[in-house]
């Protein structure tokens, strides 16, 4: 089969020889009765996938491996005591490698089926943002409709994920990005404000926009960024207000100060969503269920920035840092027919 194979650790998109498309990988066999092989149809791109490639993310993978977490695909075989699916039927899943191949094997226990009126490639990009965004906002924040959401990397993978589901919940969302496409993006997702960092210092203002809606502050600080901007946001955070901790895309890990957090009652929560399936996957099962149904219902869109082909890769990863992507960059590995047509 057709994979992406990481040789040896580098950044993909300098370095020629960190990853190659392979064309004569072995296709992975059934080694459980309870195994699943899917023919993959779509896998996206995390930044995370592009951290395993550079050998910076957190967990490490022996040489050669074949990148890639989530995806989406059709059931081509199943082993003998799987009673949840059969060859035909669309799913998604999570690995924690492996997903940019043409197939790949997982246990029932890890599938989810697909509903018919979700679009598959989209269903591909859901696992990872999207479950990310829905644990921190859902399950750890528990965040309300009387609460104010400052999303920083809004339009990013996890970013927009955040800012839909927010809306869902029925927060007031605040966005923050860099371009004029961005920002018309996230307006276009809902977000009650949004601020341009190009042209904008985000603590005037996110404050003249609170001022504008007689609200004192944020409740609620999404952060897949890190660095300065992470510093610079916890002047607007309320008392009692909740930190996520998702990520430091900027390359900076934030100092919070434990002073501060004592005097104004702030939570902070570090969420590696991956550890869910280890020590609780029912929530991610819970959480993944419901934004099928909520998909199914057009209440959250994976909006695509671009969808590639593996021979792409190093422009795929390029977009991711140089910070083009508008939404969720993916990869697709067959003929979509039918697939595409609600993009
Ligand atoms: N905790 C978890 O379980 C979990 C799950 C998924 C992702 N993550 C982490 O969350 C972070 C974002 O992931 P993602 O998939 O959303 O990435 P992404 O699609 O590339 O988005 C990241 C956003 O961060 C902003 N950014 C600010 N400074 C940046 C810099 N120096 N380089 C690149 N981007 C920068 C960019 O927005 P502007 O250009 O608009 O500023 C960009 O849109 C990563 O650190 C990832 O590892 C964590």
């Amino acid at each position: 089969m057709e994979a992406l194979l990481c040789r040896k650790l580098g950044d993909p998109t300098l370095d020629n020889s960190s990853i190659e498309v392979s064309k004569s990988v072995p296709i992975p066999e059934l080694k459980s009765p309870t195994d699943v092989r899917i023919k993959v149809k779509a896998c996206s791109l995390n930044y995370a996938n592009y951290l395993q490639i550079l050998g910076k993310y957190q967990e490490k993978y022996p040489l050669p491996f074949i990148p890639g977490s989530d995806y989406s695909g059709i059931v081509e075989a199943v082993g003998s005591n799987v009673s949840n699916f059969k060859v035909g039927d669309p799913v998604c899943s999570v690995a924690n490698v492996g997903s940019f191949a043409q197939y790949i094997v997982a246990d029932q226990s890890e599938l989810f089926l697909v509903p018919k009126d979700c679009d598959l490639l989209a269903a591909g990009a859901l696992p990872v943002a999207f479950g990310t965004s829905h644990v921190a906002l859902v399950h750890r924040a528990q965040l309300t409709s009387k609460q104010v959401l400052l999303v920083l990397g809004a339009a990013g993978g996890v970013g927009f994920s955040a800012v839909q589901i927010g809306k869902v919940l029925g927060a007031t969302v605040i966005a923050v990005a860099r371009g004029a496409e961005k920002n018309k993006f996230l307006k276009s997702l809902g977000a009650d404000y949004v601020v341009d960092l190009i042209y904008e210092n985000v603590i005037e203002s996110v404050k003249k926009f609170l001022k504008s809606r007689n609200l004192k502050g944020v409740d609620v600080l999404y952060d897949p960024v890190g660095g300065k901007l992470t510093k610079d946001c916890m002047k607007l955070l309320n008392w009692g207000a909740q930190i996520l901790i998702i990520g430091f895309a900027s390359g900076d890990i934030p100092v919070i100060p434990a002073n501060i957090a004592l005097v104004k009652n702030w939570t902070i929560h570090g969420l590696y969503w991956g550890s869910y399936r280890i020590h609780q996957p029912g929530v991610l099962e819970d959480s993944l269920k419901e934004l099928l149904s909520w998909m199914s219902r057009d209440l959250i869109t994976v909006h695509i920035s671009r969808a590639y082909s593996l021979s792409e890769a190093r422009l795929a990863f390029s977009a991711i840092k140089d910070r083009k992507a508008v939404g969720k960059v993916m990869f697709t590995l067959d003929d979509l027919n039918g697939v595409r047509s609600k993009l």
